[in-house]
Order: structure tokens, then C-alpha cells, then sequence
């Protein structure tokens, strides 16, 4: 579907954040191997964590979801099975379009006593499963996939899970969280040495269902729990808030309110980036929201100025740097992003993606394998764009039609519902033109 987007003259409006994709994944997939049963609010609109209910309820979780108050995201109800009650389900898992649901799911389902399939869509089956298939394996899963054990479809069966002591390789959250999922039901203790901090929003959640996971600089440790189910309210997903942070500070007058943003430190990377950029960001009412920080953001009109991103905050802000790419073009002078090769394997390679459609909106940008340069000159083109079959990738190309004198059509805009169905219509309701 091709979505042609231009922009007011003026930008003004209100957003309300839907709730994040990482928060509500985990929600979902902790609570159904929890005792008891919990209440999640404002959990995520997207078909993303759609596919991880789905997965649930085919293992036998009861899952029900109802609409939640006006402009929040919808409730959902769930009955947990506890540590080991998941049942044998009867098809393949689909995963679809997640590689939150694939990983960490790989991690709920290594070494359990039944036997799964699961796999998504093309993307998830040309994306690196080895990272968390080998070491699982390692500690005594029972696991198969593509091209040596490295690409989904993957297969579980049974094996007997011992913990272990493993250097990760990427400063990953999935990767991290699946292997602390599988330590709660090994034998004996599990410590992760990560190479830089990722977010943490496994650890906290955990930590609210009583399980013994602590986390002490960069090593995490992980010891034999059980899990008490916990009510959750989702904050809103910043990832899906940075388009209208960029929006709001790109567009030459424009003052943008986004409500109930998380801004958890291991997620608030692209805030620091902007502010880097001389971006004018500022938060309100910052309050804490069932153990997440939650902000209110206001984004104004800027002048934005070229910034170094690299090392440490790069896995803050992995999933925004498509979007601070469009905050780089139209800054004055050059943006470097160094240490994102994290990058080339997303839903797509962002890399390669953002340099495609840039170039093409007559932005100058250089890659190479690990960093993306964007030559900023206060201005982006419009035209016609391909969205890669990303949903960040076209949700980008929808904030340049924003910001562009020129419109701009995404092929394939439909992607965006993968975290941000409403996408879409909230450029209308800022009072852009989308046909
Ligand atoms: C996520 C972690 C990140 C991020 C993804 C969601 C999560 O991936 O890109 O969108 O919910 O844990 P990596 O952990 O692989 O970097």
C-alpha cells in the first residue's frame, strides 16, 4: 500500500505514545510462565507482539484482550502456567516479522520437555538465530535450525538445561534475556558478561515476579526461580515517540507534546543524541509508572547541529538511528554513526536502507560496515520511496514527507503497523496530508 505524506506549514499537536513492543512482549511471555494470573494495560498495538500472543495461546495460555480506555492501547488479561506448564503445541510457532518474539521465546522453550517449531516471516529467517541457538545449546538444549543451527525455522527438543558462564558477543537485549530465561530453569547458576549495556527491562520485570536475577555493572546473575505473575501498565514506546521527537524539531515551525513516553536510561539513548544535536527536548512530569521512569516530551523547532554517535550509547538508541538519520540531514554539518553494525541485521539492513532512500531524497550519506555518515543540509527531498519491508524504515520515510517541501510516497507504508498501526492516522491528526 503507498502512502503519500506533505506536511502543514505549521506543526502543532499532542501525541499519546502506544505502549512499548519490548515492555509488552515480555508482559505477555513472563506472566504466561508465571504463577498466577496478571492484568497488562496499554500493552502494544503492534502485530509484533500480536504473534507472541498468538504463540502463547498455542502452548495453552489463556490469553484475553479487550479495548483499553480511549487513546491507550488494550488490556489483556493473562492466566499463567507456571515454570514448566506450557504444553506441546500442535503447529508450527509463528513468530512473524519479531525477532523480540523468535529470541526470546528460543530462551521460554530450550530444554523443556516438548517439542516446537518455530519460525516467522522472510526476514526472521535470514536474521542470525546462532547467536542465542549456540549458546543455549551449550548449556544442554536440544536445538536444530537452517545452515548449522544458525537460521529459523528452529527446532526444540527437550534436553537438560545447566547454567552456565557466557561471554556475549553483541551488547543485545534478546540475547540476553533469552539466556537469562532458560538460566531460571537450569540447573545451578547462570552469569552473562555483557560488552556494554542494553535495555533492562527483563531484569526489572523479573525482579517484580520475585525471580533471583541481579545485575551488578555488566554482569547479570541468574539463579533457579519460579515466577509470581505481576500486573502491569505499559509506559509508552519511546522508539515509537522518536518520529515525532525528529518531526517536531526538523520542521521549520513546529511544537510537538508527546504523553507518557518510558525513558528507562537503557532506552533514552536517542534523547541524549538529539540534545547532542542542539535538539530543543524538553521532558515533563516525569513520574515512575509500575517501575519504569515515564515521561512527558515536548519537541520544538531547532537548530540541529551534526553530532559523533558511536560505543556505548549506540545499543540506547539501536532501533532510532534510522529516524536521528533524517535529525541528521537536516542538522548543518556531517552526523557520524560509528559502531552500528548491529544495524545490518534488523528486519532489514538499516544501514543499506537508510543510504537507499536518502540518496534517493537527495541527501548525501556514505556507510561502511559498521557506520553511516549523513552530510546534513537543512533540507530532505520528497519523491517516492521503498519502505524495505521495515516498519521503522517507512515510518521514517513518513516523518520526511512531514518535514519535506516536497511529498513524499513510502511503497509498502503498511509495514508500520508491525509496532505503530495509528502511524499513519496521528500524521493526520498533526495536520499533515496523507493520501
Ligand atoms: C529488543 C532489543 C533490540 C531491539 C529490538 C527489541 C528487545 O534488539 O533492536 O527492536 O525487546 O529486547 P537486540 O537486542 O538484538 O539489539
Amino acid at each position: 500500500m503507498p502512502v503519500t505524506v506533505s506536511g502543514p506549514g505549521r506543526l502543532r499537536g499532542e501525541i499519546i505514545a502506544p505502549g512499548d513492543k519490548s515492555v509488552s512482549h515480555r508482559a505477555a511471555m513472563f506472566n504466561a510462565i508465571a504463577n498466577g494470573s496478571a492484568t497488562v494495560q496499554n500493552f502494544s498495538p503492534g502485530a509484533d507482539c500480536a504473534s507472541t500472543i498468538e504463540i502463547l495461546r498455542s502452548m495453552g495460555v489463556e490469553i484475553d484482550r479487550e479495548p483499553g480506555p480511549d487513546g491507550y492501547g488494550d488490556t489483556v488479561h493473562i492466566s499463567g502456567m507456571g515454570m514448566h506448564g506450557l504444553e506441546e503445541p500442535g503447529g508450527i510457532l509463528d513468530a512473524g516479522n519479531s525477532g523480540t518474539t523468535t529470541r526470546l521465546m528460543s530462551g521460554i522453550l530450550a530444554g523443556r520437555d516438548i517439542f516446537a517449531v518455530l519460525t516467522g516471516d522472510p526476514s526472521i529467517r535470514s536474521r542470525p538465530m546462532g547467536r542465542v541457538v549456540s549458546p543455549l545449546r551449550e548449556m544442554g538444549a536440544e536445538i536444530f535450525g537452517r545452515k548449522g543451527n544458525t537460521l529459523a525455522p528452529l527446532a526444540f527438543a527437550g534436553g537438560n538445561l545447566k547454567g552456565t558462564r557466557y561471554e556475549l558477543p553483541v551488547a543485545s537485549a534478546q540475547l540476553k534475556s533469552s539466556l537469562i530465561l532458560a538460566g531460571l530453569r537450569a540447573d545451578g547458576e547462570t552469569v552473562l558478561e555483557q560488552p556494554a549495556l542494553s535495555r533492562d527491562h527483563t531484569e526489572r520485570m523479573l525482579n517484580a515476579m520475585g525471580a533471583s536475577v541481579t545485575a551488578s555493572d555488566l554482569t547479570i546473575t541468574v539463579s533457579p526461580s519460579d515466577l509470581d505473575a505481576v500486573d502491569v501498565y505499559v509506559p509508552g514506546d519511546i522508539s515509537s515517540a522518536a518520529f515525532w521527537m525528529v518531526a517536531g524539531i526538523t520542521h521549520p515551525d513546529a511544537e510537538i507534546m508527546i504523553r507518557g513516553v518510558g525513558i528507562n536510561p537503557t532506552r533514552a539513548g536517542v534523547i541524549d543524541a538529539l540534545k547532542l544535536m542542539n535538539a530543543d527536548i524538553a521532558l515533563e512530569n516525569e513520574r515512575e509508572v509500575a517501575g519504569e521512569p515515564v515521561a512527558d516530551i515536548i519537541a520544538r523547532t531547532s537548530d540541529l547541529k551534526g553530532a559523533v554517535i558511536s560505543g556505548d550509547i549506540v545499543p540506547l538508541l539501536i532501533d532510532e538511528v534510522p529516524i536521528l538519520a533524517v535529525a541528521a540531514a537536516m542538522a548543518e554539518g556531517e552526523t557520524r554513526f560509528e559502531d552500528v553494525e548491529e544495524l545490518r541485521v534488523k528486519e532489514t539492513d538499516r544501514i543499506a536502507a537508510s543510504v537507499d532512500w536518502m540518496t534517493a531524497a537527495g541527501v548525501t550519506v556514505e556507510s561502511t560496515a559498521d557506520s553511516m555518515t549523513v552530510h546534513g543540509s537543512g533540507k530532505i527531498g520528497g519523491g517516492t520511496f521503498n519502505g524495505h519491508h521495515d516498519h521503522r524504515i517507512a515510518m521514517s520515510e513518513g516523518i520526511a514527507g512531514l518535514i519535506s517541501a516536497s511529498p513524499v510516497t513510502i511503497d509498502g507504508a503498511e509495514i508500520a503497523s508491525i509496532s505503530y498501526p495509528e502511524f499513519w492516522s496521528e500524521i493526520s491528526k498533526l495536520g499533515g496530508t496523507v493520501e
